[in-house]
């Protein structure tokens, strides 16, 4: 059931790249907490399974396929938001790629602007599109998807790491526009994360299991994360728990960036 105790109770919040991984869960622990969340992403039936899952648990969810690097589709998922569930609090955009491990030599033009048009131009219109919404119900929180190699760069990453860090500036520069808007935007940097999109690169990789124990030894706590441990900060600056606030990076990497 939704929770009308719950810590977003009575919010409606967006979920972009809802269909998998940290996306999926956050959904889902929002509509736990009591949000009202409507899932999009490029992948429909994966998308619609997850948000099956939150009506049979009791939550409130709808999906809407989605593509985060067009304006249109923005323009219409923002308004179904509003048409459905009366208006928009919490927007997170989470949709990304990884571009895949790709040496800076062998990165094509082609290759660098899929990175950063779904990476940071998707995040430009989710703000775009998403904030007038927001302002429109009062106000709320924005809260996207950096990484830590939006703070430290990785061999093999640049086009990845470039679009992360342009999102960690983003976010400061539309917390300072819209404080007066009662708008919180902020951003999340997760360490290595035990999703599909980690499993893939290193599915992908010749010496997969290799790069698993070295990526798992730079984490100070000795392990991957969990996609819990993401959606649980991410429900954390959705609520008013947070609500001083913004503008501010929320770190969750399990000690890689303290050394
Ligand atoms: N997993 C990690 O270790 C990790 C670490 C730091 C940051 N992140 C970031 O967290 C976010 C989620 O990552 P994840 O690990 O859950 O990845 P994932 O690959 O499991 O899920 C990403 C989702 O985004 C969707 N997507 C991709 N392009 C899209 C587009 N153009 N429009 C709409 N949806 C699109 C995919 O279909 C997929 O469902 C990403 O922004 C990623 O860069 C992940």
């Amino acid at each position: 059931m939704a929770d009308q105790k719950g810590r977003v109770a009575g919010k409606v919040a967006l979920v972009t790249g809802a269909a998998s991984g940290l996306g999926a869960e956050t959904a889902r622990r929002l509509a736990r907490e009591g949000a009202s969340v409507l899932l999009t992403d490029l992948s429909v039936d994966a998308g619609e399974a997850v948000a099956n899952g939150i009506l049979d648990a009791g939550g409130q969810a709808t999906f809407i396929a989605h593509d985060v690097v067009s304006e249109s589709d923005w323009a219409r998922v923002v308004a179904e938001a509003v048409d459905r569930f009366g208006g928009l609090h919490v927007l997170v955009n989470n949709a990304g790629v990884s571009g895949g491990p790709l040496e800076l030599m062998s990165h094509t033009l082609e290759d660098w602007r899929r990175v950063l048009s779904v990476n940071l131009d998707g995040v430009f219109l989710g703000l775009r599109h998403g904030g007038p919404a927001i302002a429109a119900a009062g106000g709320g929180s924005v809260i996207n998807l950096s990484s830590i190699l939006g703070k430290v760069g990785m061999p093999g990453a640049a086009a990845y790491c470039a679009s992360k860090g342009a999102v960690l500036m983003l976010t400061k520069a539309a917390a300072l526009e819209w404080a007066a808007a009662n708008i919180r935007v902020n951003s999340v940097h997760p360490g290595f994360i035990d999703t599909p999109m980690v499993s893939g690169a290193l599915h992908a990789a010749e010496n997969g299991n290799e790069m698993r124990a070295m990526i798992i030894s730079r984490h100070a706590l000795g392990r991957l994360g969990a996609p819990r441990e993401i959606a649980d900060a991410i429900v954390f600056l959705a609520s008013d728990e947070s609500s001083f606030m913004t503008g501010s990076e929320l770190v969750v990497d399990g000690g890689y960036t303290a050394q």
